[in-house]
């Protein structure tokens, strides 16, 4: 069973003091940081691209960035966001993709770890001609675009069918992740935690991330 791992998202940190709020993250015990990439196309917002993930790796060597691409074009950002000193890019299934098998190769050859992610409407059996050639599935627990919505716990039999006929994959789950819903993810088999809102507002950030381990590790 993989490791259970925390990944706090910055969204709704604030993103002018970028490096000190992923410091903090980092000091506070986070095991990667998740990193929200918007295009205002795909989703009907817009956040941070490859030039801040660039300047703050400058600032921060020591955590994986996972990069949660909400794109329309994944294929275009892909060296980019390598150069960047991105560790992981997840793209979105309902993204314009001519052929996801090169799609995938071509991250590979970035030299980055692969994430397929779907939407809540999305049928989680679409992921299975591509699982065994990638390292994460994430299943959005929330429709993607904004921090601080309501978790969606019906997402949790994706989740369930994912563990049952793939034992061994990273099942990252995202959106709405509190102390009160992780018990849930952890419970259907989800291992990599991304929560947002949650522990940017708490005011024991260090404690919290500790929980949702130890809920998920249980
Ligand atoms: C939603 C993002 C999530 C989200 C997490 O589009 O992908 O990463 O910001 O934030 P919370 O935990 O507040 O839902
Ligand atoms: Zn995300």
């Amino acid at each position: 069973y993989p490791k259970a791992l925390i990944g706090p998202s910055i969204l709704s940190g604030d993103l002018s003091s970028l490096t000190n709020e992923c410091k903090s993250l980092v000091d506070a015990g986070a095991d990667y940081l998740h990193l929200d990439v918007m295009d205002g196309h795909f989703v009907p917002n817009l956040t941070i691209g490859h030039p801040v993930i660039k300047c703050l790796r400058k600032h921060i060597q020591n955590i994986y960035f996972d990069a949660h691409m909400m794109v329309s074009n994944p294929k275009q950002w892909i060296e980019s966001m390598s150069d960047a000193g991105v560790n992981q890019y997840t793209f979105h299934l309902e993204s314009n993709i001519d052929n996801v098998q090169e799609l995938i190769r071509k991250i590979k050859e970035a030299n980055m770890n692969v994430g397929i992610g779907i939407k809540p409407d999305t049928d989680v059996k679409l992921l299975e001609p591509y699982i065994n050639d990638i390292d994460v599935v994430l299943i959005m627990t929330v429709e993607p675009g904004f921090g601080g919505q309501k978790f969606m716990p019906d997402m949790m039999t994706k989740v369930k069918w994912i563990r049952e006929n793939f034992p061994l994959m990273n099942i990252e789950v995202d959106g709405g992740i509190t102390l009160q819903t992780v018990d849930k993810c952890g419970e259907a088999g989800a291992n990599l935690i991304v929560s947002g809102s949650a522990l940017i507002d708490s005011k024991q950030r260090s404690k919290d991330i500790e929980l949702m381990r130890h809920s998920v590790e249980e």
